[in-house]
């Protein structure tokens, strides 16, 4: 652990005992969702599953007993609001993550604005819906978590990533002044920024994705990350840090270096 980090409180409450509290993750069908949600049940929590995929929800439920799947489609406002009042009618909510998630790969002369506007109603919109129906909630209570899942491809731009990019940019800064608004009411914000994870997300990529972690692998490391009370959790940290010192560095060597490298 940094030494920083020993010195200062940490920047929300810290989430390591999860036995008794109810988990909910949109976008958890499959890979890092789906790994999340299965070591948080591990660790006694009860879960909550969402996605559009019934069957592998059910899966996820049989596997897991005492969770419990809730089918949504995230870009349905009035279904997230729904899904969120059914489960508030059931108890508080101590940990919401936003999961859910759409790439395809884009550049600048193939694109295709229907897929880019799919890219915003998954990855940013249905972000927004989820916090307008649980937020309330939260902030009447005083207590509670929020997650999003963002991607160190917002950090700055990049190859390929011109659908995906700007909306994953869009959560980091919403996290970021979500934390803001909320830190004082008792509610812990948090960001997660993976990097290359293999999942069906990632599958169709065609180049060599560095440092390519397992979904169980990621789950480990957003776990370790929330009971540590970070607020961005990144890993793996190898290639993380490296994304991390590209934002710092002056535009003319920012283009030169990564188009030499990946384009
Ligand atoms: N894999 C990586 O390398 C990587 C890196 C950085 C960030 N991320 C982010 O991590 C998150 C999870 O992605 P993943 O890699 O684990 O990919 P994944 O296995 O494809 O998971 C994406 C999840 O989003 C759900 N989803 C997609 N559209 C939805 C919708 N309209 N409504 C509800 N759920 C929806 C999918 O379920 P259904 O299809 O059943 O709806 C699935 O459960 C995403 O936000 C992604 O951007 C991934």
């Amino acid at each position: 652990m940094p030494l920083l980090e020993l010195l200062l409180p940490p920047l929300n409450p810290p989430l390591s005992d999860w036995h008794g509290k109810t988990v909910w993750i949109v976008g958890a069908s499959s890979g890092i969702g789906q790994a999340t949600a299965s070591a948080l049940h591990a660790q006694g929590a009860h879960v909550v599953v969402s996605a559009r995929q019934a069957n592998l929800l059910d899966g996820f439920v049989t596997h897991h007993p005492g969770s419990q799947a809730l089918v949504l489609d995230a870009t349905d406002r009035q279904a997230v609001h729904a899904a969120a009042a059914h489960l508030l009618r059931q108890g508080p909510l101590d940990c919401v993550v936003y999961c859910a998630g759409h790439y395809r790969a884009m550049r600048a002369n193939a694109l295709d604005v229907p897929d880019m506007e799919r890219h915003v109603t998954v990855n940013y919109l249905g972000a927004l819906y989820l916090l307008d129906a649980v937020l309330p909630a939260l902030l009447a209570r005083g207590a509670g978590h929020i997650s999003l899942v963002g991607s160190v491809a917002g950090y700055r731009g990049l190859p390929n990533s011109l659908a995906y990019g700007p909306t994953k940019a869009a959560l980091i800064n919403l996290a970021e002044t979500l934390y803001l608004d909320l830190h004082d009411k008792g509610i812990g914000v948090s960001l997660i920024n993976p990097g290359f994870v293999q999942t069906p997300l990632t599958a169709r990529n065609d180049f060599a994705m560095p440092a390519l972690l397992t979904p169980r692998q990621a789950a480990t490391a957003i776990l370790a990350g929330w009971a540590r009370g970070r607020f961005e959790i990144h890993f793996p940290k190898r290639f993380t840090l490296w994304l991390k010192a590209l934002r710092i560095l002056p535009n003319r060597l920012f283009f030169q270096l990564v188009r030499r490298v990946a384009l």
